[in-house]
């Protein structure tokens, strides 16, 4: 069957806008075309698609198998209270994923990537944003090129979230769903080869806090300035979400964040996430 759904590029290095698709009746054609497009570039939308959780699921599969079950994101408990927005632990999440990141490096295995999906949206912000680490290396001065492509980070939750957002030991949060840390902690180069593009990205982020031959407040340094380099136009793009939209990333070149909003409004999406491929994906330490 002919490939008809329409493409249109977003303004950036990366990502594109999908429409004429029902993503619950792609063939598998279809399938394999949408996944040479996400490879090309790298973040796929899909407005007015009203997933339920089972069509998630059954559409992220397409893209390989998932790290964990599908899982909300949100400042909703089950019985539809907006949770505290100063003390509780899953709020304390949501407030750390507005910092820049890859989803799981401080795990053994980094993540390939997610379907997100929105259910409940903010009267005003809360978009997401993604960063396209690909370009960001391409654009480096051959220094800084030379002066990173052997380094590697340590990357940890704790220190990401723990440290710097007060959250309760594991045995006691609330919010331990797919694992709090690991020991050792992954090791990660910060300069790394996409598996199925060849290409080189950056692996940085909010959970990589320390760098072997660095002293802790030069690999901050290096982090925080590869991160604010990197995350700037035109190799950025923030997304304001409507009910319905169904968005897949590749968190292998992307980094993203949230944006913040009134967390007194909910805010409700559901995210697949796909699971990485222990051979490209492990920490150095984890092979
Ligand atoms: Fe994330």
């Amino acid at each position: 069957m002919k490939q008809n759904f329409t493409v249109t590029n977003l303004d950036s290095t990366f990502g594109a806008t999908v429409t004429n698709i029902k993503l619950t009746e792609i063939t598998e054609e279809t399938a394999k075309n949408l996944y040479s497009l996400w490879l090309d570039r790298s973040l796929l939308i899909f407005p007015d698609q009203h997933l339920t959780n089972q069509e998630q699921v059954k559409f992220a599969e397409n893209f390989g198998k998932l790290e964990f079950n599908l899982s909300p994101i949100s400042n909703v408990r089950t019985d539809g209270t907006v949770r505290d927005p100063n003390d509780d632990d899953i709020v304390k999440s949501l407030k750390g994923n507005m910092e820049w990141h890859h989803d799981s490096t401080y795990m053994p295995i980094q993540a390939k990537g997610a379907v997100f999906t929105a259910h409940q949206v903010p009267s005003k912000e809360g978009q997401t944003g993604w960063a396209d680490m690909t370009a960001a290396y391409e654009a480096l001065d051959e220094d800084i090129k030379n002066k990173i492509d052997n380094l590697s980070a340590y990357h940890s939750y704790e220190y990401s979230q723990r440290e710097r957002y007060g959250h309760k030991p594991q045995e006691e949060s609330e919010f331990s769903g797919y694992g709090f840390d690991v020991d050792p902690k992954p090791l990660r180069p910060l300069v790394k080869v996409h598996p199925e593009t060849g290409k080189k990205t950056l692996t940085i982020g909010r959970h990589a806090y320390k760098i072997p031959g660095l002293s802790d407040a030069e690999a901050r340094e290096l982090v925080k300035f590869l991160e604010d380099f990197s995350c700037q136009k035109p190799r950025t793009y923030h997304h304001s979400w409507s009910v319905g939209d169904a968005v897949i990333w590749d968190n292998r070149n992307l980094m993203h964040q949230a944006r913040p909003w009134d967390l007194t409004e909910p805010r409700i999406m559901y995210h697949a996430r796909l699971k990485g491929d222990p051979r490209s994906e492990s920490g150095l330490n984890y092979k």
